[in-house]
């Protein structure tokens, strides 16, 4: 028995994999972090590092994730190595009681340090624990490529993201009826992305990077993966229909959307209908 034996730390490994798969992580791009149950970290204690590494002070601080466990991919690290041998490419961390740092008790074996974006992930963690009543546990960001051609066509607004996507599967307005968020061109990994994400994360499970890729949360590995897929694959067939060259002919109306919402019984985000 190992640390990568444990059920929740295959789940970990498996999506990241999927991932890789799915051609979303090019060399080091995107990142998962995962916030762990009070069992799961009983479960891992036995396999932590007798001697836990140095505090590092994430720059940010949540209350609400003060003693919290997380799993995190590594800055640098490839997605497609994570299978290979994850204990060099993720790390569990344990967040300090302020909850404003964290130390490496688990991974990371050859040196390193979670990802680049986990001020971002640690912020947006803090308020989904809080939208979800602590239900949503992952934070997913990828590069997915039909997702970031479409931020260099389409109005880079909440709104007609969602309406595009909605609109190129039936499925996805059950999926995320709640639309997408958009935040504009940012540098990554820093403290404005962070916060312009946080806004949107409190009303949005899925934020729109422009140029760069999405960042969406859920409660589990299976939804929270799922969330990325749909909202790629709605891209795709939408960049498909596009690429045809005659526009789009017709479409799913919005009172289909209505109409979809309500024998799936969702709330349809209202105010981006017509
Ligand atoms: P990391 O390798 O630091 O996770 O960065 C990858 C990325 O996608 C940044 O947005
Ligand atoms: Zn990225």
């Amino acid at each position: 028995m190992s640390m990568t034996n444990i059920e929740v730390i295959q789940n970990y490994i498996r999506a990241c994999d999927d991932g890789w798969l799915q051609g979303w992580h090019e060399r080091n791009g995107g990142n998962l972090t995962y916030r762990l149950t009070t069992k799961e970290v009983v479960q891992c204690r036995p396999f932590m590092n007798a001697q836990a590494g140095e505090w590092v002070d994430i720059g940010v601080k949540a209350d609400n994730l003060a003693g919290e466990y997380f799993l995190s991919t590594g800055s640098g690290k490839y997605f497609r190595n994570v299978i290979l041998a994850p204990q060099d490419n993720i790390c569990l961390v344990e967040i300090s009681a302020q909850g404003d740092a964290y130390r490496i008790v688990w991974g990371l074996e050859k040196g390193g340090r979670p990802t680049s974006e986990f001020p971002t992930h640690f912020m947006n963690h803090s308020v989904r624990k809080t939208a979800t009543d602590g239900a949503a546990r992952v934070i997913y960001h990828a590069h997915p490529a039909n997702l970031i051609a479409l931020t260099y066509v389409l109005p880079l607004t909440s709104r007609d993201f969602s309406r595009v996507l909605w609109k190129s599967a039936t499925e996805c307005p059950v999926v995320f009826p709640g639309g997408v968020g958009v935040v504009p061109w940012m540098v990554p990994g820093g403290s404005e992305i962070a916060l312009a994400t946080c806004e949107l994360m409190k009303e949005f499970e899925a934020a729109v990077w422009s140029h760069h890729g999405l960042f969406v949360s859920g409660n589990d590995f299976d939804l929270t993966f799922g969330l990325m897929h749909t909202i790629e694959k709605a891209a795709q067939i939408y960049v498909l229909a596009m690429s045809m060259g005659q526009g789009i002919r017709q479409t799913i109306e919005d009172d289909d959307l209505r109409a979809i919402a309500r024998d799936f019984s969702v709330t349809i985000r209202e105010e981006f209908l017509d």
